[in-house]
């Protein structure tokens, strides 16, 4: 499997990146879904949606703040940095869901963030943007202009930023393999991403400990997590 992979990603002009949380999940930051999820034990529409931050945004802020804390001592894995690595030998675009920086952080220089970052703040109302790399003490966090500040993240109900979701879309109809990672592909519109690569007649290659909803669909599967996995495939792709 791993050879077949390598010879498809070595013929390959454009190699996309779909990525998840479970490409972070072995730098010790938790999946959604699954069983340590966050979502099993948090309740995503008190915590993850625009209703649910204005009924309570300090309830809110604290939870970003965990996760934030978590993140900025989070380190990139040997997954993130086997993406890296591809560059050397072709053109890599990684189209991720995850908010944790952790992909630009190992050195991706091409990556959207279709979902926003964690890094980053912005205000409820007027257009002041920022990239915060500490915590707050004071929450809900409040704007020069005197509004609620809020994570830079796409909650539940919202609009992917339409200029990044463009973007991913052109990418993902112009490649020539699509490496889908670390996500359960339930989360649309990113999942529909597959799709576009699909219409290029692109290759699908899931690596993935489990399978997902979109498995059938895949030309090649690797069982296996994307620290181990992804490692591997470059150092046989190199050879
Ligand atoms: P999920 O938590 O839904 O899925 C994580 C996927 O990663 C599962 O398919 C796991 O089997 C797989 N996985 C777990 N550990 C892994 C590892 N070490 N290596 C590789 N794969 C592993 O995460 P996403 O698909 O990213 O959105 O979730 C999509 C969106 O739902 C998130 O961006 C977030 C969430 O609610 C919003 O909050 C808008
Ligand atoms: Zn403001």
């Amino acid at each position: 499997m791993f050879d077949q992979i390598a010879e498809k990603l070595r013929n390959a002009k454009k190699i996309v990146f779909t990525t998840g949380a479970g490409i972070s999940q072995e730098s010790g930051i938790p999946t959604f879904r699954g069983k340590d999820g966050l979502w099993r034990n948090y309740d995503a529409m008190k915590l993850a949606t625009i209703d649910a931050f204005y009924e309570n945004p300090k309830l809110v802020w604290e939870w970003y703040n965990e996760r934030r804390q978590n993140i900025f001592e989070a380190e990139p894995n040997l997954g993130h940095k086997a993406i890296v690595e591809l560059e050397k030998f072709s053109q890599v675009v990684v189209l991720t869901q995850n908010i944790d920086g952790l992909h630009q952080r190992a050195g991706s220089s091409k990556v959207l963030e279709l979902h926003g970052s964690i890094v980053k703040i912005k205000c409820t109302v007027c257009d002041y943007k920022d990239e915060i790399l500490y915590n707050f003490s004071e929450i809900p966090p409040l704007c020069k202009c005197g509004n609620i500040l809020r994570p830079d993240v796409v909650w539940f109900g919202e609009g992917l930023p339409q200029d990044v979701w463009q973007q991913a879309i052109d990418h993902a109809k112009s490649c020539d393999v699509m490496v889908i990672t670390g996500t359960s592909l339930v989360v649309s519109p990113a999942n529909t991403l597959p799709i576009y690569a699909k219409q290029n007649n692109a290759t699908l290659v899931e690596i993935n400990p489990d399978e997902t909803i979109m498995t059938s669909e895949m030309d090649l599967s690797i069982r296996s997590t994307s620290a181990t996995a992804l490692p591997e495939l470059v150092s046989i792709f190199k050879k």
